[in-house]
């Protein structure tokens, strides 16, 4: 019973990926899954569509967008220049959460890569995203951002996409949640030595010893703008959110309480626990990098919709494994404390 059900659900899930394909070649974009986030994809040789993608996420045009492709030796059709240490990189890591810079080829249009002679490339480790890719086949791409409106959470899932996205787009393809949950860890080979230009999926000690060579951290804060009414420039929820060290959480929740906010705490050390007190919720979150960095986007999500007015976070660990957790964090904060 339970076979002939997941055949059915597999049959399905063929149909729909059939589909997806038909509409990126007639130059529609969809929604997809991957392992790190959703992505809002169009063909990339369908300029319309691309340009859409601008449009749909409200995004300003010079930021570039990934191109997702499904084999490994097409790298060579997108991008030039391509040196051994970024050979070695893709080697391991992909399928996988690795997007890598490279000088674009004559196959990237510059509307892909907001006018730069770069391109960022990645093959998804999703199931259904190599399918889709594979049914477009060779010297086909599709190129996505995260499927969010510019400076929101990106999705998790497919229930994470919002009704301002997916009302635009032709078809919201359901792969299930997103087993790494956050985004690609971005490394630059454009210059003379390897550039960390965000963290994420893979973390940056993996890469640097794969490499054998240290990669220089240019992590770019700019688009969070934590100035005073720019709120909707955040990478972020719509709950106003702070950051504090484990000591400064408890002096923040004192203040709070005097002034009758709805708060929920999400807490990963042993000096809070799931049991507290008073009209503030307490959740645990996982004291593990990797745990933590898959759950925090869907809880985000989910407390978003629940309407607090306030999310409080115990700052995780400042160790080198929780790089992209601290990124995602400082970047959806309204507050991050300065320890
Ligand atoms: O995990 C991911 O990377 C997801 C999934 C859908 O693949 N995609 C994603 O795309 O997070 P997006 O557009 O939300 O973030 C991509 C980042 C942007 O900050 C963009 O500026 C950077 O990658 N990027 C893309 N091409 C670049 C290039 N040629 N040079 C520098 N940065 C680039
Ligand atoms: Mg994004």
């Amino acid at each position: 019973m339970a076979i002939t059900a997941s055949i059915a659900k597999a049959e399905l899930l063929t149909e729909d990926i059939l589909k997806a394909a038909e509409l990126l070649q007639s130059g529609k974009n969809i929604v997809f899954p991957t392992e790190t986030v959703y992505g809002l994809g169009a063909d990339i040789t369908h300029s319309t569509a691309v340009n859409r993608i601008f449009e749909i996420k409200e995004r300003p045009a010079d930021h570039p967008l990934i191109v997702h492709f499904a084999d490994l030796e097409q790298i060579s059709y997108w991008a030039k220049n391509i040196s051994s240490q970024a050979r070695k990189l893709v080697e391991n890591f992909w399928p996988g959460p690795l997007t890598i810079i490279l000088p674009k080829s004559k196959h990237v249009p510059y509307c892909v890569t907001g006018g730069q002679d770069t391109v960022g490339l990645r093959i998804p480790d999703h199931p259904v995203a190599i399918s889709l890719l594979k049914i477009l086949g060779p010297q086909k791409a599709v190129v996505a951002p995260s499927a969010n409106r510019f400076g929101r959470l990106s999705p998790t899932s497919a229930a994470h996409v919002s009704e301002e996205i997916s009302s635009k787009v032709s078809m919201v393809l359901d792969g299930g949640p997103c087993k790494v949950g956050l985004e690609s860890t971005i490394i630059s080979f454009c210059d003379p030595k390897p550039r960390l230009l965000r963290p994420g999926g893979i973390p940056l000690n993996t890469i640097e010893e794969i490499l054998n060579q240290k990669v220089t951290v240019s992590i770019n804060h700019n688009n969070n703008l934590r100035a005073p009414g720019m709120i909707a420039s955040h990478y972020a929820p719509r709950t106003p959110l702070e950051v504090w060290s484990t000591e400064a959480l408890d002096h923040r929740i004192d203040e709070l309480l005097a002034q009758e906010h709805r708060i929920v705490i999400l807490f990963w050390s042993d000096v809070f626990n799931s049991g507290q007190q008073q009209r503030f919720k307490y959740l645990r979150m996982p004291s593990d990098p990797v745990d933590y960095g898959h759950h925090l986007y869907a809880k985000l999500h989910h407390l978003d919709n629940e309407r607090y007015d306030r999310l409080l976070i115990e700052m995780p660990p400042n160790l080198p494994d929780w790089l992209a957790v601290h990124d995602r964090l400082k970047r959806a904060s309204h507050h991050f404390s300065i320890r």
